[in-house]
């Protein structure tokens, strides 16, 4: 399962990056909007930091404009993967991107029936959003399970299921069950995928038994090692 990163904060995308666990980052207008920065920057900058697809948003709502604006974000850096609403205009801008062979995220899908309109389109990714389906009471995943089956029924459909809207560690873990493509994550829910209380309290009784021991894996005392780090 590949992992992005759904913010526009160059400082998060750097130091989550440093892990060797993101495989691309998603943005949106909303995201672009709380940096305060120049949009085409960040997604330049952006994409210097990350090898894999950053989906940057067009906020046209016509298919000229929207085309227009797809090929400007494309002609940023290659990992740009254009972004476009789950609109006949959206979908048509799809088409003519796809067909030009730029990377395609479709985003705002909430339902199968849509879904399946982005495939024919030849998106790259589709991004049903979980999280704002749980908010207004239906089940996110139902939809996740649903999308992951349809495609598997039309195998020359190529396009990923991009789980969008994760509000914590349980979507990511259900939508791996579900055999989704890709999750893009809060920064806050990739770091709690790695929280366990009992990992911590492990570590410490075993760093707690490992002092009482006086050695070093380095050959050095702590110490010592300590001392000519800071020196
Ligand atoms: C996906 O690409 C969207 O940017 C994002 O996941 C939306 O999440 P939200 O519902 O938390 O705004």
């Amino acid at each position: 399962m590949k992992f992005f990163v759904d913010t526009a904060d160059v400082a998060e995308i750097r130091d989550l990056a440093a892990t060797g666990l993101v495989d691309g980052i998603t943005t949106n207008p909303s995201l672009v909007a709380k940096t305060g920065r120049s949009f085409l920057d960040v997604v330049q900058e952006i994409c210097g930091i990350v090898d894999g697809p950053v989906s940057a948003e067009v906020t046209a709502t016509d298919h000229e404009t929207m085309l227009a604006e797809g090929r400007k974000l494309a002609s940023l850096a290659e990992n740009v993967c254009v972004k476009v609403p789950l609109t006949p205009d959206g979908l048509k801008t799809c088409k003519a991107l796809t067909d030009e062979g730029t990377k395609v995220n479709v985003t705002l899908c909430f339902s199968s029936a849509q879904a399946l309109l982005a495939a024919k389109a030849g998106a790259t990714y589709i991004s049903p959003f979980v999280g704002r389906l749980d908010d207004i009471g239906t089940d996110g995943m139902e939809l996740i399970a649903d999308i992951v089956q349809i495609y598997a029924n039309y195998p020359e459909y190529s396009t990923e299921v991009l789980v969008a809207s994760v509000r914590g560690p349980h979507h990511v873990v259900q939508a791996a069950r579900l055999g989704a493509d890709v999750a893009t994550l809060p920064p806050a829910v990739l770091r709690a995928l790695f929280k366990h209380p009992l990992t911590d309290r492990g570590l410490d009784a075993f760093l707690a038994d490992w002092a009482k021991t006086g050695q070093s894996i380095l050959g050095v005392s702590d110490d010592k090692q300590a001392s000519r780090t800071s020196a």
